[in-house]
C-alpha cells in the first residue's frame, strides 16, 4: 500500500475534524433541551481529533518547515494559540454542564462553539491554501515519507 505524504495525512485529519465541527455548528444552531450534553460530546470528539493533530503539526511538521516559512508558521502558531484559548473556555463550560448552566453560560457556550467552529475552519483553510500547498512544492518525496513516519510514531506513542 502506498503511504500517504505527511501533508496528505494532515489533510485527512482535517476532513475528520470538519465532520465533527459541522455537527457542533448544527447542534448549537437549534438550541434545545439536551443541547448542552450533545455539545459536550461533540466537543470531546473535536478534542480527541485535534490534540494528536496539533501535536503532529507542532512537534514534527512545523519545525521541519520553520527555516523556509518562518513568517507563515508564526501566523499558524498564533492561530493554534487562539484555538487553545477557545478550547479552554469550552472545556470549562462543558465541564460544568452536569450541574446545569445558567442562561448566561448557556448563551456563552453557543457563542464559544460558533467561535471555535470559525477559528478551526479558518485555520484549516489557511493551512491547506498556504502552508500545505507550499510544503508540497518544497518537500521531497523522501522528506514527506520521513515526516509521515514521525507523525505516525508520535500518534502511536500517544496511544500506548
Ligand atoms: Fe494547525
Ligand atoms: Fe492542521
Amino acid at each position: 500500500m502506498a503511504s500517504l505524504a505527511a501533508s496528505d495525512l494532515l489533510r485527512t485529519d482535517h476532513r475528520q475534524i470538519e465532520i465533527a465541527l459541522d455537527r457542533l455548528l448544527a447542534t448549537v444552531k437549534h438550541p434545545c433541551e439536551g443541547m448542552v450534553l450533545q455539545v459536550g460530546e461533540i466537543f470531546a470528539e473535536i478534542q480527541r481529533l485535534m490534540e494528536p493533530h496539533v501535536r503532529k503539526e507542532e512537534n514534527v511538521f512545523y519545525p521541519h518547515l520553520q527555516a523556509a516559512f518562518s513568517e507563515l508558521l508564526a501566523e499558524m502558531d498564533e492561530q493554534h494559540e487562539y484555538i487553545a484559548e477557545l478550547t479552554a473556555g469550552m472545556d470549562e463550560l462543558t465541564g460544568m454542564a452536569g450541574m446545569g448552566l445558567t442562561e448566561r453560560q448557556f448563551l456563552e457556550l453557543i457563542r464559544l462553539s460558533m467561535e471555535l467552529f470559525d477559528a478551526i475552519q479558518h485555520h484549516i483553510v489557511d493551512e491547506e491554501d498556504q502552508l500545505l500547498r507550499l510544503a508540497d512544492l518544497h518537500l521531497s518525496v523522501v522528506e514527506q515519507d520521513c515526516l509521515a513516519a514521525k507523525m505516525r510514531a508520535s500518534k502511536s506513542a500517544q496511544d500506548r
